[in-house]
């Protein structure tokens, strides 16, 4: 199956979570907060909320307890909105 992140399609397996696709793609950041800094997979099970994403539309969801579906859509964060509209705004 298939999911895309930030608009890219990126390959993902029945069972992984989206956090698991992220980190499988490279991508060790998961958001910045609304400060800049850098946030990734920490607990990995819903503790932290350091791995935020925003999937099909919906802001700050898990990313470690959110399983990976066909068509998925995610997008990176950067505060409380899509990381590429945060940098179309510096
Ligand atoms: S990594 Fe801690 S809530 Fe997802």
């Amino acid at each position: 199956m298939a999911i895309t992140v930030d608009g890219e399609p990126v390959e993902a397996y029945l069972g992984e979570t989206v956090a698991a696709v992220l980190i499988a793609r490279g991508d060790a950041e998961l958001r910045r907060t609304r400060h800049g800094a850098s946030r990734g997979l920490y607990c990995g099970m819903g503790l932290c909320f350091e791995c935020l994403v925003m999937v099909n539309g919906v802001a700050n969801v898990r990313a470690c307890m959110t399983w990976a579906n066909d068509g998925m859509e995610v997008r990176h964060m950067a505060g409380l909105v899509p990381a590429e509209a945060g940098k179309e705004s510096d």
